[in-house]
This record gives structure tokens, C-alpha cells and sequence, in this order.
């Protein structure tokens, strides 16, 4: 666990959260909760940022290939396009990536408005993850404007969605939530790092915890802690599967 006393640096700050290799699939998963473990305060998960957690945000999805949220999270938290500001896409070059990370959505019944800048102003096409008994019509005006692409027939099934990134050369996966897809990602066993930020606040125990319960859980999977900072009373901390 690397130690620093003193602030960081925005570039320290990149560099901490910066993939190890991006040659090995890797899924990462961020997430922010209150102190009583709630994920959202009225729904929204916005009343438990801070500054600090935004900057961790935002670094994250600028170091990342795929940014990977379930429907729930782009209809609440009214998704936009997804870009990163100078200094990551700066980043982003000296790496060797496209300027911005590409976004996928998982939806069964996709319920997602094509007319919204996520799609309309995207930088590159977005990626839908659905099923085979999706509704049609809402998939041919989606594939208006995203790439949809089935992944189960019932559900969608985490393996599908991670061999078909890696195939399209998208190793490195920020999942954004909510806690419906967290939930089926770690019973899929699929979690590799969880970045989970705690929030000085008690929220009362109206808003669901950040990963929704499934049917067949994985066993229980030890996490390393790899780094923890503070900002003011929010702590930031990264938890990655212990390596092999
Ligand atoms: N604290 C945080 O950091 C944080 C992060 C993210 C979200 N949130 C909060 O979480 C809440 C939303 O929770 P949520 O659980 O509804 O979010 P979610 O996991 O983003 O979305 C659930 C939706 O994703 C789709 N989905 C999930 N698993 C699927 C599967 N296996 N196959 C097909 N589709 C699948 C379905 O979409 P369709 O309905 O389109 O079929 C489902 O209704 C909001 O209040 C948000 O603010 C908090």
C-alpha cells in the first residue's frame, strides 16, 4: 500500500489509478456509498460526492478503454456523452489510446432514448449489450445510432459482454454501476478491482446497498486493499483480487 503524506499532485493522482498492464482484461468497478452503506441519497448517487471523488471519477473513466453501466444508472443519472477533459485525453495520447473511452449500456428492455447526447454526441458509437428477446422495434432505432449486440437470450451474461470487449480490443473495463449489474458481475465471479469511495454520511437505510443480491452467489471473494486516501472526512479506497 504506497504511503503519502502529502497532497497529490493531479498527475500522482492519475498515475495511482493508471492500469498496471493493459495488456490482461482487467474489470474495475467504482462505486460510492454512504457510511451506512447506502449507494444513493433520494435515488441519486450525487448528494455523496464531493470534489474528491469527482476528480478519482472522472480519472478513472479517462484511464479506462470501455466505460460499462447498466440501464438503471443511464436513465437516473441522466448519462451524457461520454468524453474526458484535456489532461486525460493528453494522457490518453501519450498511451497510444483513442481520446475517449467508448461507453456500453446493459438493458433487457431497452428503454433508452436514441435522441440523447449519449448517443447523438458520443465520440464513438456506443455499445449496447442486450438480449436475444429484446423488443424490436427499440433495437432497430438503437442500432440507429449504437452498436447492439446480443449477449444471452434471458439475461445478459457478463462472460458474453467481457469476451466481446476484449475482442474489440477493449481490455481495460470501468463499470459504473449500478448495483444490479455489480451484483451480477461478482456472481459471475468477475470482479478484478473495486474503487469505492465512503462518504461521511449517514443516509438512513432508504437507498440500496451498491450491489443487489442474486440468486447463485460466488463464494465470498477476499479483496486486497491497494491504496486508500482521504479527502477531508471521504476516504477513497482501492480493492483488487489478490494476484495467483
Ligand atoms: N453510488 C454509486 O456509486 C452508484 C453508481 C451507480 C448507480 N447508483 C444508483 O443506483 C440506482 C440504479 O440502480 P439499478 O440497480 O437499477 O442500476 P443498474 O444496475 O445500472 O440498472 C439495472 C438495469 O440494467 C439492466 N440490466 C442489469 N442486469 C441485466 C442483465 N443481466 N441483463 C439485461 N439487462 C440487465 C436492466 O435494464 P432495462 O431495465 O433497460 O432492461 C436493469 O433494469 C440509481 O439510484 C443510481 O443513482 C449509484
Amino acid at each position: 500500500v504506497p504511503r503519502h503524506g502529502s497532497p497529490l499532485t493531479p498527475a500522482e493522482l492519475i498515475d495511482l489509478y493508471a492500469p498496471a498492464s493493459r495488456a490482461a482484461q482487467w474489470l474495475r468497478v467504482n462505486f460510492i456509498q454512504s457510511i451506512d452503506g447506502s449507494s444513493s441519497v433520494g435515488g441519486l448517487s450525487g448528494a455523496l460526492g464531493g470534489p474528491a471523488d469527482k476528480a478519482v471519477f472522472d480519472i478513472l473513466r479517462g484511464v479506462a478503454d470501455v466505460v460499462l453501466a447498466g440501464a438503471g444508472t443511464v436513465r437516473s443519472e441522466g448519462y451524457g456523452a461520454l468524453t474526458v477533459d484535456g489532461r486525460l485525453v493528453e494522457w490518453r495520447r501519450r498511451a497510444g489510446l483513442p481520446d475517449h473511452p467508448v461507453m456500453a449500456i446493459v438493458s433487457r428492455r431497452l428503454d433508452l432514448d436514441p435522441a440523447s447526447a449519449l448517443f447523438t454526441e458520443a465520440p464513438t458509437r456506443p455499445l449496447v449489450f442486450t438480449t436475444s428477446n429484446a423488443p424490436s422495434g427499440a433495437r432497430r432505432e438503437l442500432a440507429e445510432v449504437a452498436t447492439v449486440i446480443d449477449a444471452g437470450a434471458e439475461e445478459v451474461e457478463p462472460r458474453h459482454v467481457l469476451a466481446e470487449l476484449e475482442r474489440r480490443g477493449l481490455p481495460q473495463v470501468l463499470c459504473e454501476g449500478g448495483p444490479t449489474l455489480f451484483g451480477l458481475l461478482i456472481a459471475a465471479d468477475a470482479v478484478d478491482e473495486l474503487c469505492l469511495t465512503t462518504a461521511p454520511l449517514l443516509e438512513g437505510g432508504a437507498g440500496a446497498r451498491i450491489a443487489a443480491p442474486r440468486g447463485e452467489m460466488a463464494a465470498p471473494q477476499e479483496m486486497e486493499l491497494v491504496s486508500l486516501l482521504r479527502s477531508g472526512a471521504m476516504l477513497l479506497a482501492r480493492y483488487a483480487r489478490p494476484a495467483s
